[in-house]
């Protein structure tokens, strides 16, 4: 027994050990498979003797059953908030205080760091065994969440001891619980595909995780946490705000790397320009930095008001976040067509750019936040991302705002729009100037018109300075007009206008691929270019129609005659036609060469390699005709699987019958 215990307890160091370096270190010592291993043996240990469970031990996270309700956690020390600072002026004021306070004329050593927006937890560690967490509270008295954090494995169990660092009889650790910023979108992402409401912002999402009754579910939220002070603390001395944060660490606490020690207010204001530039790249949500007096003899001298300690100041960057007004909502065509409905606001800076605009993605969007013209809203601007309209503050609502449906007709083209999944798009491909610049250099891509040297800058250019509205505008082209061009000698615009000649000789395929028809790629352009031989016969199919051949589905067959209803599309090709782009298949096989010429050829039973329509389609190219019933002119029944009654026709008049393989033979001579 004794050995079992004290291999329990090897493993359970070694586990507290290596989340150290993982969560805390990020820098793990040993792959997850052998700490997968170490779990595993714990696990099976402690089943076997489950008298040896300790609610320290590393396997004992998730599990607590659901509670009713919280209980509450007086905090021995008052969780204060902080001053907060926007201009450098206020932050050399705050020194200046400090150190008339302190009545002084020195240096003042600061320890700055990054101010994490989240929500602001204690954790109280007995004998370096954690033992209750609490939330802030109102700052006297707290909800008592121990089981939901210790779900959180960025927090340990037990605090790790070293030769040079005993652990404290009581530690009280203060720290910030936080969500990362990818992790929130996938949260919410994940939500919204289960139909669940979504989180405004990371500290939301971060505290309705932390505010779970039931702490399984805690236990699959991406919380972190960085540990920023203490409470308590018996059984230790410190001296300095930045020793305290080198233990925090030491003791396998999760301190910000970005935490500096400052000799003076100057190297703050430094710190706060270096971190502000930062903020982007950081994957977390900092709103500023706080300034802590570190010296504790120093804190305690300078002691707290009612609300706020004089040792600390949180100097605020910009906000994200705001409030301001929808003016009107506009609907922008992007370059593959789809339908942006924008916001355009009352001006209002967000960290440091001003704001006019945001996205509210699409349709289902709006319908879901209810965002009308004229609502007041919450809008957020996250890193590089565009600002988006988080939601409407119902409560300023005075009844005259207004609903707002994305057009039926595109704003720039006035072609249809129609719904695609959650977007609504134009349909006016080729033809809408709002997408001309992608549609003409899909137009000239290499598996569709493959035309050299108009490549995306030259398609640029081409475009801007008017020289092509639509892709037949390319066909008409002149020299004159190229030579003035960036970067367009003599010799590449000859060579431009040769590759856009001989373009006009591309295949059918090549042709339907190019017209930018939405679903339909390289390998749906050939199976129509196969069956109907030509862009008039494609142009006058039914969805029916295109429904029944093999490979196209509801969803292609609506795009295509989506798209030839469509004037202006109609228009290009007609003038794509006049430029002499070949618009139908190549001629069909001259009649005299083909043994099927003038043949009447009979289909009965299934192909395996052809539909019905393409086998007619090649007796037809040679100059043969397909007809349906047997009789004694003609010349050859195809036979297929599970032939029908025309089999039995031909053996009784003596007909030709030809297997599909001899079918496919006598195409081939
Ligand atoms: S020190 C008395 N340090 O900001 C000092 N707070 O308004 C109290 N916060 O409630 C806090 N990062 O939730 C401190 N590095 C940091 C912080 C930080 C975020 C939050 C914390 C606190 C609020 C103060």
């Amino acid at each position: 027994m004794n050995e079992v215990l004290s291999r329990i307890e090897k493993l359970r160091e070694a586990i507290c050990y290596h989340n150290y370096r993982y969560y805390v270190l990020d820098d793990p010592e040993i792959s997850d498979t052998q700490y997968d291993q170490l779990m595993q043996e714990l696990i099976s240990l402690e089943q076997k003797y489950p008298q040896l469970i300790t609610p320290d031990s590393p396997t004992q996270r998730v599990g607590a059953p659901p509670l009713d309700k919280f209980q509450t956690v007086r905090h021995a020390i008052a969780m204060l908030s902080l001053a907060n600072a926007f201009e450098e002026a206020e932050v050399l004021e705050f020194d200046k205080r400090v150190k008339r306070f302190l009545n002084t004329s020195e240096e003042i050593e600061y320890v700055a760091e990054p101010k994490i927006d989240g929500l602001a937890v204690e954790m109280a560690y007995e004998k370096g065994i954690f033992t209750v967490g609490s939330t802030r509270g109102d700052g006297e008295v707290g909800e008592d969440i121990t089981q939901n954090l210790r779900t959180v494995k960025y927090i340990p169990l037990r605090l790790l001891a070293s030769q040079t660092r005993q652990v404290p009889d009581l530690l009280e650790v203060r720290g910030e619980v936080y969500i990362d910023m990818k992790d929130f979108e996938a949260l919410n992402r994940e939500r919204e595909e289960l139909g669940e409401p979504l989180f405004a912002n990371p500290r939301n999402a971060a505290a309705g995780s932390l505010r779970q009754l039931d702490s399984s579910i805690t236990a699959k939220r991406p919380l972190k946490i960085f540990c920023y002070g203490l409470g308590r603390i018996q059984g230790f001395s410190l001296e300095t705000h930045w020793e305290s944060l080198m233990a925090m660490q030491d003791w396998g606490l999760r301190v910000n790397k970005l935490v500096q020690k400052c000799h003076n207010i100057n190297e703050v204001i430094e710190y706060y320009h270096k971190i502000a530039e930062q903020r982007e790249g950081q994957g977390y949500e900092m709103d500023g930095i706080v300034i802590k007096v570190n010296r504790l003899d120093y804190q305690g001298r300078l002691a707290t008001t009612t609300k706020s300690p004089r040792w600390a100041l949180a100097y605020k960057f910009e906000p994200r976040e705001g409030t301001t007004l929808i003016k009107e909502i506009i609907a922008q065509v992007g370059r593959t067509g789809t339908l942006t409905p924008v916001a355009v606001m009352e001006p209002i800076r967000l960290s440091g750019v001003e704001i006019s605009r945001a996205t509210l993605h699409n349709q289902d969007e709006i319908d879901k936040k209810d965002v009308r013209v004229g609502d007041a809203v919450v809008v957020r601007r996250a890193g590089d991302v565009i600002p988006e309209v988080v939601k409407v503050i119902a409560g300023r609502r005075s009844g005259q705002e207004r609903r707002y449906r994305l057009p039926e007709r595109c704003p720039v083209c006035n072609s249809e729009v129609v719904k695609d999944g959650a977007y609504h798009r134009c349909t006016g491909g080729i033809s809408c100037p709002a997408q001309l610049k992608e549609a003409i250099a899909h137009f000239a891509s290499k598996g569709a018109m493959d035309i050299e040297g108009l490549g995306d800058k030259t398609v640029n250019l081409l475009v801007e300075k008017g020289l092509i509205d639509n892709v037949a505008d390319l066909y008409s082209l002149k020299k004159e007009e190229l030579l003035p061009l960036e970067r367009m000698a003599d010799k590449s615009a000859q060579n431009l206008l040769v590759a856009i000649e001989e373009s006009k000789g591309a295949n059918l395929a090549r042709v339907i691929y190019a017209l930018g028809i939405r679903h339909v790629g390289e390998h749906i352009a050939k199976v129509l270019a196969q069956h109907f031989a030509s862009i008039e016969a494609l142009k006058k199919a039914t969805k029916d129609e295109l429904m029944q051949v093999r490979e196209i589905g509801p969803q292609v067959a609506e795009s295509v005659v989506t798209f030839f209803r469509q004037e202006k599309n109609l228009q290009v090709i007609e003038r794509l036609k006049q430029a002499g782009v070949r618009l139908a298949a190549p001629a069909a096989i001259p009649a005299k060469e083909s043994p099927l010429a003038g043949k009447r050829v009979v289909f009965t039973g299934s192909l395996e390699t052809l539909t019905r329509a393409q086998a007619k389609k090649l007796v037809e190219d040679r100059g043969g005709r397909a007809v349906s019933a047997v009789s004694k002119e003609t010349d050859y029944v195809v036979v297929g699987k599970e032939p029908g009654s025309k089999y039995d026709d031909a053996k009784a008049l003596g007909v030709k019958t030809l297997t599909e393989d001899q079918f496919l033979q006598l195409l081939k001579e």
